[in-house]
Order: C-alpha cells, then structure tokens, then sequence
C-alpha cells in the first residue's frame, strides 16, 4: 500500500507541483506543499478567504488569513473562476469538515500565490449542475470537460479500452492498423470522401470500417486481430449513433461461428466483472426470424417479456373489415392496466399515430376484475370473442392488451415501438439491470422495393449458411447466413458473420447484389483477387466501442462519451466545422477551374 501511494505521489510530482487537489488527507498535516489547478470558487468571510483549487484529481480547499499574511490576502481578492494558479502552502487538518469530497478533512494555509493563467468569466458554471445549455457547453467543449461528469466519462471510456486491450492481448490478438485514406466499401451507409490533390478528379473514401483490410489481414496470416478503431459513416444522426464512432473491430481464422460467439461472449463477461463488478449468465440466443415474430425487432429489449402474439385466427371470423383485410394482427399484455381511463388510452392511440410510428389506430381490450371485458370494437366482438384472444394472449384479469393490424413487417416495427413505450411507462426498463442476447440466422439479403434489388443485409462479404449456398441465385430471400448480433437492453452493441472465403462464391455474391463482373472487379478487385492466393476460413465482428460505453452507464446517448462529438446536424459547433474552403485549396484539389 505505502509503494502504492509513493507510486502515485511521484506520478503527479513535477516542477510545477508536489502533489495532485484530489490527493492529500489529514495524515499529510504539517507537510509543505506545492499545487497546481484551476479556482473553482472563492469565498470571503471577514478575515479570511477559501479558495476552492480544482484538477482532474480532485478539489483541495486553500485558505488566506488577513491577520497572518495581508498582502497575499490582498492578492487573492482580485482572482476570478477558473484562473489558474501554482500554491504554496502547509497542509492543516480542519476544524469544519466536509464530509462530501476525500480531502474534506484539510485544507492549505497558503503562504505563497502565483498565477500561471488568468481566464475571462466562463460562459456557463464549471459544476454538475450547470447553467449552460447544451450547445453553448458544445462550444466550449473544452470547458465543458473540466465539469465532474463529462471527465468521469471520458475516464470510463479510458478504462474500459483498457480493459479491452488487456483481455485481447491476452488471447493473442494483435491491434494492426489500417489506413483511413481508403476506396468506398459498400456498407449500408453514404461513404465520407477526400478529394485527392496529386490525382485531380479522384477521391478516397473514409472507411466505414476497417472490413476489406481485416480480412487480407486473415489472408495474410495474422489469425487473431482486432482495432479499437475510428469508422465514417454518412448517415442521419440519432441518439446511438455518430458521423464518426470508434469500433472494437475483430477477425478470426480457422473458426465456426461457435468459436466466434465463444470468444467474444468471454470479452463481455470480462467487461461486465471488470468495469461494472456483475458475473453475468451465459448469454441467451434467439434467432432472427423468432426475434421478429416475438418483439417486432432484431434489438428486443429484453429486459421485459411482454411478447407479441399473432391472433388473426381470432379475430378474423367477424364483420371487422380492418381486421379482415390484415396481413397480420398482433398484441401485447400490459399487465395490470386494465384500469387505464379513456384518457390514458387515447395516449396510447397518438403514440401510434405520431409520424414517427406511423399507424392508422390502436384497437384496446381492458380485462375487468369482474372477469368481463370492455374493448374499442366492442361493435364485432362478443364477450365469448374477447375471452378466446385473452386466453391467447395469456392475459389475466386487470390487465390490458393492445392490438395493431397491418402488413407484416410494418406492423411489427410499429408495435415493437408501442412495447418499449409501455415497457418504459410501466418501469420495466430499469436502468441498472442488463439483458444481453445474441441475434443469430440473420437472412443474408434484403429486398428493397424502392431500388427494386436485394441489398446485404449484414454487408457483401458475409457467408451463406453452407446448406442455403445453393439457393443463393435460385430462392435469395430464403437464403439464412451465419450472421450474428450482440443486443444489450435494446440496443445492437455489436454484429458480425463467417465471410465468403472463396472467390468464386464472392463473385456469385456480388452478381445476386446486381453488380456487373466488371464492376466487381472495379470496386472489390483486390479482394477477389487475393481469395486467389490462400484465403483461410474467417469470421469476425465488430462491437460500437462509444455504444458499449453508454450501455454500460445507463446513458441515453453516445454523445456523452465522446470528447469531441458532432451536433444533431453533424456539426462541430465549437470547429464550426463543416466550412466552406479557399478558392486555391479548391482549385488544386481540382474541384473549380
Ligand atoms: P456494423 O455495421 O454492424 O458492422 O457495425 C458494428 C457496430 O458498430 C456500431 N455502430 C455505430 N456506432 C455509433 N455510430 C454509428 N453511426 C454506428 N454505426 C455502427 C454498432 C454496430 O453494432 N464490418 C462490420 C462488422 C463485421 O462484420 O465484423 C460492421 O461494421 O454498435
């Protein structure tokens, strides 16, 4: 313990100062120290000033007596918040401790004062509770982190890279670079470009991860890699997600997705023991098509059952055109809302009608204690009816369920948005607990209706299941592949799949995907190229690093863990940046004449 401490106290010793505000106690009383930081705040009381000294480490109070040293008294009285002074001073225990922070217990008895900095009064408070807004605490970022919460979570993010980078060393992975100057990938999103100046008219792609790269590493034998590393996505921003994230990026050789979902399922445990001291149970699984059917979404949050069941086999006997005409109709149990008042009702039936949802209404049935029912189609369905979809549904008396209708996959999107809206109103997504599950059997294409052509539904290089393979030209939509996503209370954290190793499946691929053999070659060339020269069974994943961080803290948004984020509109308020550039740099970079 006593080497532990020196250890510390040499790491904050330097010229400037002889110990860190967050450090001293009252066993160091009577010792001359030096600090160094930010004032926090000062107070003056008659005779005497507090000044409150601020650093990453903690805050230190230092005191000033009129009547033992006047002129530094004198001097202390023009300082202003977050100037920055170096300190002299004898460490003394105090009469009025303050229990709240860990050097509560001393303060300095000042002997001698120099200002390294003077500040002009900062836009907002520098405390937990501040008053600036957030996009003036945007601007001033950089004031923004000298406040307790922005820094503990950049100090999270800190730690729990390091943890990572000790499990993966570990398990002989190796951290391998790649270049961010790269050619698109096509991966779901629009590519950030950069226009090349020595090749006029040509542009490089930012990656949208380090894909293609991770895979000719496998190529190239390094059977274990992994890169916490910084991906370009140009798409619409949300709560979840940034123009520029971090991944935690990994690849394997030689390996079956069991492997795969094996060794990262031992990165989360250790995560979980390490960072937030929870043993967590062996993750559950559940496949797509099951995750769909049950919640509605391929991120079920699962912290709360409330499952969907599918009743057009009861509800399709009557003379309800709107029910008749369904693809599907489906519903859920809130339990113990079967006193919701007509108000709280109508709630529910503009939630689903918010653009954002997007439904036509919201059909009801309130299960009354006295074993009757009372619904909003009351008008096609008798009490007899009733009973049979509560039996279905498994609702018992005092509960309340909620019925949508529509086309399959829509329907299903919209009440999974009504589940986790009643999952949030009744408590059930409770901050504190974690429900992970592994996603599994992905399909390996999607259709798009508007473009009229499959797309990957994970990205091109993604394997088929080896029993689909055949299938791939044949029957695509029915093709499964082994793709696989980690979901952590709802939200995806992490996805991956087994890739295509061979060249010829790749080019069969890429001819599904509507590319023309000349433009896979254009495009993905170097790829199929290298599939020729001894490409090794692989598979892989990548895990959102800033998503990781804010699950794990019970943060809404990614925002908070990054230092220097980007708005709503993917500006950088404080560069004020995107900008506009000068002529000549538009001209060399061949983008005006
Ligand atoms: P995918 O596109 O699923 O897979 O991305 C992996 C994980 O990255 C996180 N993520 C994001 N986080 C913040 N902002 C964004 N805009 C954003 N986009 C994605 C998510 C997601 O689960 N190359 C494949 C991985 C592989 O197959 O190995 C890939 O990038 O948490």
């Amino acid at each position: 313990m006593k080497e532990q401490l020196n250890e510390i106290k040499m790491s904050y010793s330097t010229h400037y100062r002889t110990h860190s505000c967050g450090e001293l106690r009252a066993i160091d009383a009577g010792k001359e120290v030096i600090l160094c930081g930010w004032i926090q705040k000062i107070r003056n009381l008659g005779g005497m000033s507090f000044i409150d000294l601020r650093d990453r480490y903690g805050i230190t109070q230092l005191t000033c007596n009129s009547e033992t040293n006047v002129d530094l008294h004198q001097k202390v009285q023009n300082f202003g918040r977050e100037w920055v002074i170096q300190i002299k001073g004898i460490v003394a225990e105090r009469y009025n401790k303050n229990s709240n922070i860990p050097t509560g217990d001393i303060e300095i008895m000042l002997t001698e004062v120099t200002v390294l900095s003077v500040s002009d009064t900062p836009p907002f408070t520098i405390e937990d509770n501040s008053d600036g807004g957030d996009e003036l605490r945007m601007k001033y970022r950089y004031l923004d982190l000298r406040r307790e919460i922005p820094k503990n979570n950049l100090l999270f993010r800190h730690q729990l890279g390091i943890e990572i980078r000790n499990y993966m060393n570990n398990i002989s992975f190796v951290e391998i670079e790649t270049p961010f100057l790269v050619k698109s990938t096509p991966e779901g999103a629009r590519d950030f470009v950069v226009p090349s100046r020595v090749n006029n008219g040509e542009f490089y792609a930012l990656p949208q991860s380090p894909q293609t790269f991770k895979q000719l590493l496998m190529l190239s034998g390094y059977d274990r890699y992994f890169q916490i590393v910084k991906c370009f996505r140009d798409e619409d921003l949300r709560a979840d997600r940034q123009p520029e994230f971090t991944q935690i990026d990994c690849e394997m050789s030689f390996v079956e997705q069991e492997d795969i979902l094996n060794t990262f399922e031992g990165l989360i445990k250790h995560i979980f023991h390490k960072i937030k001291q929870i043993d967590i149970d062996p993750i559950e699984r559940m496949s797509y098509e099951d995750a769909m059917k049950l919640y509605g979404s391929d991120k079920p949050d699962t912290r709360f059952e409330m499952q969907f069941v599918e009743l057009n086999e009861y509800l399709q006997h009557k003379d309800f055109s709107v029910f008749n005409n369904a693809e599907l109709i489906i519903g859920i149990v809130a339990a113990d809302c079967g006193h919701y008042t007509r108000k709280q009702l109508d709630e529910l039936v503009e939630f689903v009608k918010r653009p954002q949802v997007g439904a036509s209404g919201l059909v009801y049935i309130l299960c009354n204690e006295d074993g009757s029912f009372k619904s909003s189609v009351d008008k096609f369905y008798d009490q007899a009816d009733l009973q049979k979809v509560a039996t279905q549904c498994n609702a018992k008396k005092g509960d309340l369920i909620l019925l949508m209708n529509g086309k399959k996959d829509q329907v299903r999107e919209q009440l999974s948005q009504l589940r986790l809206e009643m999952g949030t109103r009744l408590g059930l997504r409770k901050k504190g607990t974690y429900k992970l599950l592994w996603v599994t059997d992905f399909p390996l294409l999607e259709w798009d209706e508007e473009t009229n052509r499959f797309y990957a539904k994970h990205h091109p290089f993604t394997a088929p299941k080896p029993e689909h393979e055949a299938l791939l030209e044949s029957a695509p939509e029915k093709v499964n592949a082994n793709a696989y996503d980690l979901v952590i209370n709802g939200t995806e954290i992490g996805g991956g799949s087994i890739r295509i190793h061979n060249s010829d499946l790749q080019k069969r691929m890429f001819r599904v995907l509507g590319f023309s053999d000349e433009e896979a070659i254009y495009q993905f060339g170097f790829l199929i190229n290298a599939f020729r020269f001894g490409a090794p069974p692989h598979g892989g994943i990548a895990f959102g690093f800033d998503r990781l961080c804010s699950v794990l803290s019970d943060y809404d948004t990614i925002r908070d863990f990054i230092a220097f984020p980007k708005n709503n509109s993917a500006r950088d308020v404080m560069l004020d940046s995107p900008s506009t550039i000068s002529e000549l740099q538009l001209k060399e970079l061949g983008l005006k004449l």
